[in-house]
């Protein structure tokens, strides 16, 4: 079987499909045919050196797919399912046509997408919701969400608006203003220093922006983008494994409470990776970017 994998840190010329022995699933794990996976800003990052586990490496932080065997009572072949690895942590990337995971890793797919779709939740879905837990957002919140046309912010926008609060949002073109306000953005900018000053309790930062003076006085600023600003009460929220929260986010999404941006003009099977990473690095992209399998 193929794997999407690294020798060596660099350009997308160092992303090679490679022929790799079968997956056993161990004590616990299943056995998943891939049908779809994600492109995250780590996965280029991994590549270009910046973050990343020994080499070779198998990338990839989540996926859709089907399972073909199982070791565990609550799976068995032929359940539709979705996962977040942590790559980088456990060097358990998920791009490769088959992939063994802990089944603690993984819940049913949304039931009302595509399972190919399906692949566009994993990762920035659970980054979204962490932060926004981190930064425990409710319904009296006035929310500033950073990046919001992007794949975490999107979701941001759209988990915040459920909870009751009001959602601002900062994106980083005109002509994003419209995709942040069809999540529910209620006053979009692209401009940070054009934001209301002292008016958000909460900012979730997911572009890297500081946008500190907005932010009323003993607010609380959670950011999931480097740089973290130098101010009191700013943190950083990292993505964690958590079927929970998957869980979480496959409801909400069966209950039409949660949209998925995809990109389908950018939609590429997994051995026209390269092109994948040039075109995701370029930046612009709305929607999610798909590697199929
Ligand atoms: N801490 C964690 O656990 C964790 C987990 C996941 C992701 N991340 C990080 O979080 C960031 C966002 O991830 P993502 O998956 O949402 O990436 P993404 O889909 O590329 O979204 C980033 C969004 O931010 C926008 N943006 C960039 N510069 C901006 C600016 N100056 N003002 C307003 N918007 C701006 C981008 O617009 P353009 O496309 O037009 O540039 C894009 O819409 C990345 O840095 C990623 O590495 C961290």
């Amino acid at each position: 079987m193929y794997a999407i994998q690294i020798a060596r840190h660099g350009g997308p010329e160092v992303l090679s499909v490679r022929e790799i022995p079968h997956p056993t699933p161990g004590v616990g794990e299943v056995l998943i045919r891939t049908v779809a996976s994600s492109l995250n800003p780590v996965d280029w990052k991994t590549r270009a050196g910046e973050v990343g586990p020994q080499l070779p490496a198998t990338l990839g932080w989540d996926l859709a797919g089907v399972v073909t065997a199982s070791n565990h009572s609550r799976y068995r072949p032929g359940d539709q399912v979705i996962a977040v690895s942590a790559q980088i942590a456990t060097s358990r990337g998920t791009w490769a046509e088959q992939v063994s995971l802990p089944a603690r890793l993984l819940t049913a797919a949304p039931t009302t997408l595509a399972l190919e779709d399906a692949g566009a939740l994993p990762l920035a879905g659970v980054t979204a919701l962490h932060a926004l837990s981190r930064a425990a957002v409710t319904d009296g919140d006035n929310v500033l969400i950073t990046g919001a046309a992007g794949a975490v912010g999107g979701i941001a926008v759209q988990l915040a608006r459920h909870t009751g609060a009001t959602v601002d949002a900062l994106v980083s073109h005109p002509e994003h203003l419209d995709a942040a306000r069809e999540l529910g953005a209620k006053d979009v900018r692209p401009i940070p220093a054009d934001l209301p000053r002292r008016t958000y309790t909460a900012v979730l930062d997911t572009a890297g922006i500081d946008t500190c003076p907005a932010l009323v006085p003993g607010g609380r600023y959670i950011s999931i983008a480097d740089p973290l600003p130098d101010v009191r009460g700013a943190a950083k929220s990292y993505v964690q494994e958590d079927q929970d929260h998957l869980a979480q986010l496959a409801a909400l999404v069966d209950r039409g409470e949660l949209r998925l941006r995809i990109a389908y003009r950018y939609r590429y099977p997994f051995h026209e990776v390269r092109s994948a990473h040039e075109r995701f690095e370029a930046g612009g992209v709305l929607g999610k970017i798909l590697l199929t399998f």
